[in-house]
């Protein structure tokens, strides 16, 4: 959602504040814009749509300045149009918000009645007026801030531009992530590590309640009982070409075809590949924990879907799943020596982290598997594992997803061993099939033009049916997440059990329904469903393995095989997974849509 961008330095900003959007243009946003204090006077540049309309409007009409502030608006309150894009200012200050300020429109009276005039329907201007207020008051910026952050309600991250103050930036966090860089004789500000990376990557990352003043020399940093504080300075690699496509048409296509090596890192991180055995860089005391919940919002909500399965029927360990989103308003009582898990690619995810903290909140251990380190969910949990996926921009998630499965198994082996459901030997075998996971992963890419011929057939179709059993449900689940999200083809994910209970009543011969039947205890009964699809007249496309192949055509199914490996409990979710991205990637450039940036999507949900 809102990217935020900031630099107080030595040389010129505004380019440099474009080209810092372009890195935050990952999160989804419908207008953008710039502003610099130049010779003491706030210039702003702003643009409905798409960057380039700022960077044409910037071309046509420069603005000069060595200190200036940046955003890219996912639109909450008030429409997508340059009035309501960011920064929104006064004669005074110009403020980038990233986040939702919940009492602004009592602040809003009030300040009208004051005689402040607004020009925008967002929930942001309340800020560029209180503190326009406050400094008009003969307060100091500082302290025009701190009575500003004392008004206002919510979660958000701030960045303030002060006109007479031409070396400083104000910023402050409640929720929403920021993070400041220190680079020569500049500093920078960030939603992420990524928008700072080129520039610098020492951190330091705000906590909860922070705000601080920004020079090119520093920060000084105050907590929430106005402490100065100082946050520790870390220093984050991120390599330079994560911000590129790399050669491939799409940063999906690119993050799709990283899968062998991401989950070779993420396996890696995790076992010893020469012994064979675990290498989990937490201890955590799974013999004691009466029942796993486990907690996430959109495709890694899949992954625990998938990871019930597995910690169910390997570690004999009880698990109940939820979304984030319900899992906060459903007062779900939590067992004494529980344990809750939470996965999020950003670890920012607003949901899954507001969750996070009721679960500590009930005494429950907790557990994150992020891929962004020092996200707020890496911070807070108990434990954390991190999924090695590298920056994922594509909004639609692929590579964090096997990520995070790759992870959740070997979790789950590690349960197993310590609550002594598997034997050792058993154990390796589980391992040894995740060691080959990466060669097969490669292997499947490869056949592109299976996938390309299916997304001729889901192309013109208007809505689609996924259908799976057992660890392959969630992954029906998730290839019409995927279909829906970048082709924008309806499509439903469905237990291809449940099937007759309802979407059976959708199938007719212009319906696509995608099954997925690898050889496993599942697979009969998935058959038989695609038999009934096939008898209602569906276009049914059965991807499966040589065993499921030798069923079918010994049964004489009329289908359509996409022919996948032989696959195991664990492997064949995150193999399956695979298709799927290609299924919607390629029907979604067929209809010539947005790929990386979806209408409407956004890659980071910070708010609720
Ligand atoms: C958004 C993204 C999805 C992602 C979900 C959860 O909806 O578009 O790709 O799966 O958020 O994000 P998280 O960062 O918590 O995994």
């Amino acid at each position: 959602m809102c990217g935020i961008v900031g630099i107080v330095g030595h040389q010129p900003v505004a380019q440099r504040l474009i080209d810092g959007l372009k890195r935050l243009e990952y999160r989804g946003y419908d207008s953008a814009g710039i502003a610099t204090l130049d010779q003491n006077e706030i210039c702003i540049r702003r643009a409905q749509g798409k960057l380039q309309a700022l960077q044409d409007l910037f071309t046509q009409d420069s603005i000069n300045g060595m200190t200036g502030i940046g955003h890219t608006r996912w639109a909450t309150h008030g429409i997508p149009s340059e009035a309501n894009a960011h920064p929104h200012s006064s004669d005074k200050v110009a403020v980038v918000h990233n986040g939702i300020i919940e009492n602004y429109a009592h602040l809003k009276e009030k300040l009208i009645k004051k005689g402040h005039a607004f020009t925008s329907q967002t929930d942001t201007e309340v800020v560029v007026h209180l503190m326009t207020d406050y400094l008009n008051q003969g307060l100091k910026p500082l302290e025009a801030l701190r009575q500003t952050l004392a008004d206002i309600e919510g979660a958000f991250a701030l960045v303030i531009l002060i006109k007479g103050d031409n070396n400083t930036l104000l910023v402050a966090r409640r929720g929403s992530p920021l993070v400041i860089g220190e680079g020569n004789g500049e500093s920078f500000i960030g939603s992420d590590a990524l928008v700072l990376a080129p520039w610098t990557q020492q951190l330091r990352y705000l906590e909860e309640g922070d705000y601080a003043i920004v020079t090119p020399q520093g920060s000084q940093i105050y907590d929430i009982d106005h402490h100065p504080i100082d946050r520790p300075l870390k220093t984050i690699n991120i390599s330079a070409d994560a911000a590129t496509k790399g050669g491939y048409d799409h940063f999906m296509l690119k993050e799709i075809f990283e899968q062998p090596t991401t989950v070779k890192d993420t396996l890696d991180s995790l076992i010893n590949a020469d012994t064979e055995t675990l290498k989990i860089p937490v201890n955590i005391d799974w013999n004691n924990i009466s029942k796993l919940t486990m907690i996430a919002c959109g495709t890694s909500y899949f992954s625990t879907a998938v990871a019930k399965y597995w910690f169910e029927m390997i570690a004999k360990l009880p698990v109940e799943v939820d979304i984030a989103s319900e899992f906060r308003y459903r007062e779900s009582p939590l067992p004494t020596g529980g344990a809750a898990l939470f996965i999020s690619q950003s670890g920012e995810t607003i949901d899954t982290l507001e969750a996070m903290k009721q679960a500590k909140e009930d005494h429950q251990t907790t557990i994150a598997i992020v891929n962004v380190p020092e996200s707020s969910m890496d911070r807070l949990a108990d434990y954390s594992v991190h999924t090695k996926a590298g920056p994922e921009i594509g909004v639609a998630s692929t590579k964090a997803f096997t990520a995070q499965l790759a992870v959740l198994a070997c979790l789950c082996l590690d349960a197993a061993i310590k609550r002594g459901t598997l034997t050792e030997t058993e154990a390796r075998e589980h391992l040894q099939h995740l060691l080959n996971l990466p060669n097969e992963i490669y292997g499947i890419l490869q056949k592109e033009a299976d996938y390309q011929q299916v997304a001729h057939r889901l192309q013109p179709a208007r809505d689609a049916l996924y259908l799976g059993r057992g660890t392959n449900f969630p992954i029906a689940m998730e290839g019409a997440l995927k279909l829906k999200e970048i082709s924008y083809i309806h499509a439903e994910g469905y237990a291809a059990g449940e099937m007759k209970h309802g979407p059976i009543a959708l199938i007719d011969e212009l319906m696509p329904v995608i099954v997925l039947a690898p050889s496993d205890k599942w697979m009969v009964k998935t058959l038989s469903n695609l038999q009934e699809v096939i008898a209602r007249g569906g276009i049914a496309i059965c991807f499966t393995d040589c065993i499921g192949r030798t069923h079918i055509e010994k049964d004489g199914i009329p289908t359509q095989i996409v022919e996948m490996p032989e696959s195991h409990l664990l492997t064949s979710p995150i193999l399956y997974a695979l298709p799927m991205q290609l299924l919607s990637y390629y029907t979604a450039t067929l209809k010539g849509t947005d790929v990386d940036q979806p209408r409407n999507l956004a890659k980071s949900v910070t708010v609720e």
